[in-house]
């Protein structure tokens, strides 16, 4: 087994005198922050720490897997898998109103959340990974992107609702430390350095209704996006690499047969903060690649484009 670096022995030390023998809820979604967030625990406080991760249909391929593998197998904290698909899909039925989609995200979210926390007997405390930013952030314009950002990911009511104290082992750090101290915890490097992903996920970039079968193209497509983005060495270079299923049908050929299917547009980005992005200056050969990987592979496309266009004025998202 490895040895803890002095950082994290530190962070663990000053968790476990916040927590005491009490009882810690803590919700995974894959990302970096409440990964670093639920390995500290565990290494902390092992047996009272609970996880619950909602699976709202939204992930990204593979990715309930990944975070199962990680905090089961690996670390073996207790993990609540809340399977949630169906209901964030019938909540999403008819709706192509990218705010309106986030609205019922979060609720959603935060209702399937609500109900596995209250089976957790004697929980106190529920953990979050805020990070310094965030913190200074907060003090911003509420209607600014910052706070649209954390729309989703926003439990805020939940603590208090259900009486839980907040903890937020991560309050002071930036983000390098955060992945830092994840290293030394002993989660992966492919977990370290994930690419943000939106917490209400594929929603936002399955542009217009949400349905299970866009979904299923949209999900094979970004992973071969992801895919050959990291075979060229480049993860590490963009900030933010994926896929976007466009709601438009066009015209193509597919040996005699003319086809009217579905575009898809890939998005890579380059950026500091976020706030601004360039698009990334990927490699022709890589793009062609991604091309004809998803054209093949992905049953329902035919046609795929690079977007090109920087923040501001588009966004990161295409919703
Ligand atoms: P935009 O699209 O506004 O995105 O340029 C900036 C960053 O924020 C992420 N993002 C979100 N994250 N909930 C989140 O947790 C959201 O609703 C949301 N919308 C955008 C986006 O992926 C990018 O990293």
């Amino acid at each position: 087994s490895w040895k803890l670096g002095d950082f994290a022995d530190a962070v663990i030390q000053r968790v476990r005198e916040q927590v005491g023998n009490r009882r810690v809820i803590c919700g995974l979604s894959g990302g970096v922050d409440s990964s670093v967030v639920a390995a500290l625990l565990y290494k902390a406080i092992g047996p009272q720490l609970s996880c619950i991760l909602v699976d709202n249909g939204l992930l990204r391929k593979n990715e309930q897997q990944l975070v199962i593998d990680e905090f089961t197998n690996h670390f073996k904290a207790d993990l609540r898998v809340v399977q949630a698909e169906d209901r964030f899909l019938a909540s999403l039925a008819g709706v192509s109103e990218p705010q309106e989609k986030r609205r019922r995200i979060g609720s959603d979210f935060i209702e399937c959340f609500k109900q596995e926390a209250l089976t957790i007997k004697d929980a106190h405390f529920l953990a979050q990974g805020t990070l310094y930013p965030d913190v200074i952030e907060s003090g911003a314009d509420p209607d600014g992107p910052a706070a649209t950002i954390k729309l989703h990911h926003n439990v805020g009511g939940l603590p208090a609702e259900l009486g839980f104290e907040l903890i937020e082992p991560l309050r002071d750090l930036f983000k390098d430390e955060v992945r830092r101290l994840g290293l030394e915890l002993g989660l992966p490097e492919s977990l370290v350095w994930r690419h943000p992903f939106p917490g209400p996920g594929l929603a936002v970039r399955c542009l217009g209704e949400v349905t299970r079968d866009k979904l299923v193209v949209l999900r094979e497509a970004d992973a071969i996006v992801v895919e050959e983005i990291e075979k060229a060495g480049l993860y590490r270079d963009t900030s933010q690499s994926f896929a976007v299923l466009l709601p438009v049908q066009s015209v193509g050929v597919m040996g005699d047969a003319r086809t009217y299917e579905n575009a898809v547009a890939i998005r890579s980005v380059d950026t500091n903060d976020f706030m601004t992005a360039d698009w990334s200056r990927l490699p022709y050969d890589l793009l062609a690649r991604m091309s004809s990987r998803i054209i093949n592979e992905v049953k329902g496309v035919n046609r795929v484009c690079y977007d090109i266009s920087s923040k501001p004025p588009a966004t990161i998202e295409w919703e």
